[in-house]
């Protein structure tokens, strides 16, 4: 059999991997300014989670899950999102009990069992943010902020955010049973996944991408008009929020979203040239989810960005090999400059150097491979002279200093 990578599941490999590391550092960077801690629950949990946190309904729930028995007989799930390992996390370990609001963010894998294609995949990973106990509308305008300038610290300009409010527990109920009472009467019209979220979450029909299913609910009663003072007011207040930060959004009023979650506001952002799969962002308010959970009675907002649908916007980062190759011709030359090479990594200097035994042929074709400046040559008759000659790979240029030397031995020195 030959051994292959699973279906869905991708190797990260170089240089891509620059490109994750920096969109990695750009996150962190800017979380930290808007006061986001790290959090890191394991990606194993107990299914149950997720059956109560992502909802019973979901497709993520009901086809998507990797679930499997652990050899103790326990029921648990790779997590296919991060929400609810992080409040399982936030009250476990009582982080709730210190004033709030607490903030935090996660980077890691999620699985989820969907058709592969461009931008979706069966591991993928989020950057994930949670804002807890604050149930203000200027916390749903600082996670979108947030978004916002971290797509603008990437250079991602086309990108759009898509706003809308799916009302509370007050006004929701009586929304749903109008909905109802429009869409029964037109069910055939409705795909089979449509015909059953009527008995589930009829709201989820509102977002449905198919063609048909668009038409039937072009004339549904609005969600927008059927919400009440509270909502409509904290929705407005969102909204010019976002707008005194210069944040430019639409309002979509068919954003459900896929989890049974949210309350109030929810948000995607879209944007490039991803087809299909173009949001690159998505979340929004959860109020009652945290108590749902077995904790108090706070509310909560967040949202998650795809890492691999980022990736795939932005340019390849311009190639940034090692400062020098240390090209040591035969054992006694590379013993000499062994702990000097071992000196200059601890110095942080990135310098490659190849075991001895190849020719300064092939170690040159590997210097051009790696994109390395310069490249330090010893053979016997710079060592016995305790001498190395410095060559600049892109002009030709070389000069020969003492051995020694080689530890002070700075890029621009030899570019002339
Ligand atoms: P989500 O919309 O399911 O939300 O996922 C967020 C983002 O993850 C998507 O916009 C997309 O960029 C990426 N994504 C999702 N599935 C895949 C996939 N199969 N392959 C590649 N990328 C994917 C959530 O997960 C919520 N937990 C977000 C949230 C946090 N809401 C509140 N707090």
């Amino acid at each position: 059999m030959k051994i292959q990578a699973v279906r869905g599941m991708k190797d990260l490999l170089p240089p891509e991997d620059r490109i994750w590391r920096h969109i990695e550092r750009a996150a962190r960077e800017l979380f930290a300014c808007f006061g986001f801690d790290e959090l890191c629950p394991p990606i194993l949990e107990h299914t149950g989670l997720f059956t109560r946190g992502v909802g019973e309904n979901t497709d993520i729930v009901e086809k998507e899950m990797y679930t499997f028995n652990d050899r103790g007989g326990e029921s648990l799930t790779m997590r296919p999102e991060a929400t609810a390992g992080v409040l399982r996390a936030y009250i476990e370990n009582k982080l709730h009990a210190a004033p709030g609001p607490h903030k935090f963010f996660t980077v890691g894998p999620m699985f989820r069992y969907e058709r592969p294609q461009k931008g979706r995949l069966r591991q993928f990973h989020q950057i994930n943010c949670e804002l807890l106990d604050d149930p203000g509308p200027h916390s749903d305008a600082e996670v979108m902020i947030m978004i916002s300038q971290f797509m603008e610290k990437l250079g991602l300009n086309n990108v759009s955010l898509l706003l809308n409010s799916l009302g509370c527990r007050v006004c929701r109920p009586a929304y749903r049973e109008k909905l109802l009472a429009f869409l029964i009467p037109r069910q055939n019209s409705l795909c089979p996944d449509c015909q059953r979220r009527l008995t589930v979450n009829p709201l989820r029909v509102l977002d449905c991408k198919i063609q048909s299913c668009r038409e039937v609910t072009e004339e549904a009663p609005s969600l927008m008009e059927a919400i009440c003072p509270e909502c409509r007011a904290h929705f407005s207040r969102t909204g010019s929020l976002l707008a005194l930060a210069g944040v430019d959004f639409r309002l979509q009023p068919r954003l459900v979203r896929g989890l049974d979650y949210y309350q109030r506001t929810t948000f995607e952002v879209i944007g490039g040239d991803l087809g299909a799969q173009n949001a690159l962002a998505g979340g929004g308010r959860y109020d009652g989810l945290i108590a749902r959970l077995g904790g108090p009675d706070q509310p909560g907002l967040g949202f998650a960005i795809g890492l691999e649908r980022l990736a795939l916007l932005l340019p390849p980062l311009p190639e940034s090999g090692p400062d020098l190759m240390v090209a040591a011709l035969g054992e006694a030359a590379y013993e000499r400059l062994f702990p000097l090479v071992m000196t200059m990594r601890r110095n942080k200097r990135q310098v490659d150097m190849p075991a001895p035994g190849k020719s300064l042929k092939s170690l040159l074709r590997r210097a051009d491979r790696l994109g390395t400046g310069f490249v330090a040559i010893v053979g016997d008759h710079e060592l016995a002279e305790e001498k190395i000659i410095i060559k600049n790979l892109q002009t030709g240029v070389q000069k020969t200093i003492g051995l020694q030397a080689l530890l002070s031995w700075q890029l621009l020195e030899t570019t002339d």
